[in-house]
């Protein structure tokens, strides 16, 4: 279906998330903080709640209705992400706790087990820490040797001729940003997956920014792992997903043992469970999984292209409005390149802390970031800056919502008496 012609009903969306009709410092709240953490839909909070009220009990043991049906719910959730990114099943889909986890799991499991001494791992410039600290950790166990692609800071763009040379030099591994949380770019995974199979790499695409935001589709990218989190996907915290190739993760062994992950246990050996499982040691968060699928249920009902559309239009909006504003940086690609770059928009207002400037923001009701945002190479060695402050968009913001921070702005720049 073409769900990218009619643009979304805001107001409509706004009033199933609750949080969206409360006040943050006496002012009705504007969120534009969902790079963070996104807000939930009532029919996630409902879903969380209905679990313990109706059918909490484990999963994958009981054989009473309750335990099937929680075991139906999670297992169901596990479909609907599949099919959400084109995974071929359920035996693709690790629930983790998030992005961190998913990440840090390929580094404990695959890479510790096929990356040896003066392998090369290879990332970028614009990754956030979760994709940047497991290979540092890796590296210095396996003395690897872990580089970087260049970002050009002018255009926000992976630099292509650092792309090539270090793609070229025949990395075990790459692990790179589908888009990014500071710049907003969104790189082309797929050609990236493409060179770097052809030069023998594993490749992992960090899609903490882009599920959530747009179509994906693991099998057109030919990814061997990809890692998201369920809380920016208007899921609850603590659920996130590790996509794997199966012959991978089949030839792959666990790092984590328990219950629910093994076949048989005698006292001086053990099997492993089938796929998924066998990497999901323990009791699993039931009632986040269950939510993540209504979560996904929520996305897919109001059409990921449409909210895609959504974003590239607020995101051109916001880009002019603050074209207009003397003394602010913009960081990332331009307006021109609106395809290129996810709803997020550094900024700084020269002269002023991003803490000073969101801590204005949130007297006026706006919940903005300000910070290094967990990615210090890229702000503080490639853009120069301590901190920068980052407004980011989802479906349930308006251009009345980019007016509002436009406004604040107006005020930071009084306060601090510049034009
Ligand atoms: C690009 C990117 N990767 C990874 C993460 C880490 O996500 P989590 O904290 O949910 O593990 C984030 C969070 O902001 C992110 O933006």
């Amino acid at each position: 279906m073409d769900d990218t012609k009619t643009s979304l009903d805001v107001e409509a969306i706004k009033k199933d998330f609750p949080i969206l009709s409360t006040k943050m410092s006496g002012k009705p709240l504007v969120y534009l903080d969902s790079a963070a953490t996104s807000q939930k839909p009532m029919q996630v909070i409902d879903a969380i709640t209905e679990y313990y009220k109706k059918y909490n009990a484990n999963i994958h043991r009981g054989i009473y209705e309750i335990a099937e049906e929680a075991t139906e719910k999670y297992e169901e959730s596990k479909s609907k992400i599949a099919k959400m990114i084109g995974a071929e099943s359920t035996e693709n889909i690790i629930y983790v706790r998030n992005t961190t986890e998913a990440l840090n799991l390929i580094a404990l499991t695959w890479a510790e087990q096929n990356i040896s001494e003066g392998d090369v791992i290879l990332i970028s410039e614009m990754e956030h820490h979760s994709n940047i600290v497991p290979w540092l950790l890796l590296s210095k166990r396996k003395k690897a040797k872990l580089e970087y692609i260049k970002v050009d800071r002018d255009t926000g763009l992976l630099n292509d001729e650092s792309a090539k040379e270090k793609l070229e030099n025949k990395p075990k591994l790459v692990s790179i940003t589908y888009a990014s949380n500071v710049l907003g770019t969104i790189n082309d995974v797929k050609k990236i997956s493409e060179t770097a199979h052809k030069n023998g790499a594993m490749v992992v695409v960090d899609a903490a920014q882009a599920v959530p935001h747009m179509k994906v589709d693991v099998k057109g990218i030919d990814c061997d792992f990809m890692a998201f989190s369920g809380h920016k996907m208007l899921g609850p915290t603590g659920i996130g997903v590790l996509y794997g190739k199966k012959d991978i993760l089949s030839a792959t062994e666990p790092i984590m043992g328990g219950g629910d992950m093994i076949r048989s246990v005698s006292r001086y050996s053990c099997t492993w469970n089938d796929l998924p499982w066998k990497f999901e040691a323990g009791t699993s968060n039931i009632e986040g999984g269950i939510a993540l699928g209504v979560a996904a249920d929520y996305l897919n009902k109001i059409g990921i292209n449409k909210i895609r559309s959504h974003e590239i239009e607020l995101t051109g909006y916001a880009l002019d409005r603050l074209s207009e504003q003397e003394n602010v940086t913009v960081y990332g690609p331009g307006k021109n390149n609106l395809r290129s770059r996810a709803g997020v928009v550094s900024f700084s207002i020269n002269g002023v802390h991003p803490h000073d400037v969101a801590s204005i923001f949130n007297s006026e009701g706006i919940a903005i970031r300000a910070g290094h945002h967990c990615a210090m190479p890229l702000v503080t060695e490639v853009l120069g800056e301590p901190a920068v402050s980052r407004m980011s968009f989802y479906l349930y913001n308006s251009k009345e919502d980019v007016d509002k921070a436009m406004a604040a702005i107006e005020k930071v720049k009084q306060i601090f008496k510049i034009k």
